[in-house]
């Protein structure tokens, strides 16, 4: 018993030792991130207008991300404000800066964090482009919840593997291969974020063929 016990309160230790290396690991990656973005943001702000503005909209973006980390390493919550959130024209600004098709459609706000959202109707935005080879996006309102659905033309994925699609580092066969560049990690992000706003997405192959997301989240 009382070596069990001594096993067991070694493998507490070891673990709290892990998580704890863990949040430093990602409080420094946030951290170290900030100089380099702060100089990019300086030089994009003596750019003339058109071309810096959306630089520096992207960098105060990343701000934000790296902001995030360190905040969520040092408390265990999200640094961005929860704000109200007009879907359609975030929606319409990530289909502009990506060359998406925004098939308009409104819906009453959501409250929620609006880069943190962006990234993850972004993440599905780049997939359908990146695999599908080209993206449009509708906005709706069912009951309680505005609906946002990512469309594209590709091959879709195959049904036994849609749901495994979620788990990190998980690619599919033919983009496995480093050219396509994905780590693998955007479906589970946008996942973990839109949970976290009481929100779900779902991937389903259309009838004519393609995939089509579909996330839902709650008004108000
Ligand atoms: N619209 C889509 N059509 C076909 N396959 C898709 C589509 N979206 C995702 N997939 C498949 O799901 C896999 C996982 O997607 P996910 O976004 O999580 O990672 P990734 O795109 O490979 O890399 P990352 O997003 O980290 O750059 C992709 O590798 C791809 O095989
Ligand atoms: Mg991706």
């Amino acid at each position: 018993m009382r070596a069990a016990a001594r096993a067991f309160n070694d493998m507490q230790a070891r673990i709290a030792q892990f998580e704890a290396e863990r949040l430093r690991t990602l409080a420094a990656v946030g951290h170290d991130l900030r100089t380099p973005i702060t100089s990019l943001r300086i030089r994009a702000e003596m750019l003339d207008e058109a071309e810096g503005e959306p630089m520096i909209r992207t960098l105060d973006e990343m701000a934000v991300m790296a902001e995030g980390l360190v905040s969520f390493a040092r408390s265990g919550h999200e640094a961005e404000p929860v704000a109200e959130v007009d879907l359609a024209p975030l929606l319409a600004r990530l289909c502009d800066e990506r060359g998406a098709v925004c098939e308009g459609g409104s819906a009453p706000p959501v409250r929620g964090r609006p880069v943190a959202l962006s990234r993850a109707f972004g993440n599905l935005i780049d997939n359908a482009i990146r695999y599908g080879g080209s993206a449009r996006v509708q906005l709706t309102q069912e009951g309680e919840m505005a609906v946002v659905r990512i469309l594209d033309d590709g091959p879709g994925i195959e049904a036994a593997r849609l749901e495994g699609m979620f788990e990190p580092f998980v690619r599919g066969e033919q983009s496995r291969s480093q050219d396509t560049g994905g780590a693998g990690l955007g479906l589970s992000i946008t996942r973990t974020i839109l949970r976290a706003h009481g929100g779900e997405i779902e991937l389903s192959n259309r009838e004519s063929g393609g995939l089509e997301a579909r996330v839902t989240l709650p008004l108000g």
